[in-house]
């Protein structure tokens, strides 16, 4: 793995090893690594497309910083910092993402707008999915550890099309919430609907 620095107006002058240090803080380590080939897939895909590599690849390091925080947490932060009440209904899964951002801006201090919505949206997607969205929303598909059908699909897909790789896993998630009987987030429907491939 490489030890990539970044610019320090998109970390605030933070070093790697203090962001490193920051995502050990709240990571196991099975979740830190994951960040970690995240960003090198993010890095990769963002190179490919002619996208931000720099935003791509702290976007995809940060992008599950808040996956293990405690739901009381979460909870909390929701109703008492301006959060949407009916996003308690959801669980972590969806709020790591939205709310996500809440703990890194307080914790970590990073404040670019383009790295924050990248993150944001990865657990629900968007219907105005940029391409440094779709990057990281693919690059958490797609990092080498993630061998399941839809994913190798993805990965196939990605070598070309940001749009086709992103509805594949948008699909593949989709299918995967009803078929276990799982609360889907509106928005994430309409994503999918956006990015249905056009006929013709
Ligand atoms: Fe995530
Ligand atoms: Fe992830």
């Amino acid at each position: 793995m490489t030890d990539y620095e970044y610019p320090a107006a998109l970390t605030h002058d933070l070093s790697r090893e203090e962001l490193l240090n920051h995502l050990q803080n709240r990571l196991d380590d099975a979740r830190f690594q994951h960040c970690l080939r995240v960003e090198e897939a993010a890095r990769q895909l963002a190179t490919r497309f002619h996208a931000d590599v720099d935003r791509a690849g702290l976007a995809g390091l940060f992008h599950d910083y808040a996956k293990q925080v405690p739901i009381a947490d979460y909870k909390r932060v929701i109703m008492e910092d301006g959060f949407d009440p009916a996003l308690l209904q959801y669980g972590r899964g969806v709020w790591h993402g939205m709310v996500g951002t809440w703990f890194i801006q307080t914790e970590v201090g990073l404040t670019d707008r383009l790295v924050l919505q990248a993150i944001e949206r990865h657990t629900t997607g968007d219907p105005a999915m940029t391409l440094l969205d779709q990057i990281i929303f693919v690059a958490d598909f797609i990092e080498p550890a993630r061998t399941l059908d839809a994913e190798v699909a993805a990965r196939a897909a990605a070598l070309t099309d940001m749009r086709q790789a992103t509805f594949i896993e948008l699909k593949n998630t989709l299918q995967y919430l009803i078929a276990n009987n799982k609360i889907v987030y509106p928005k994430t429907l309409l994503t999918f609907n956006a990015f249905i491939p056009k006929e013709g």
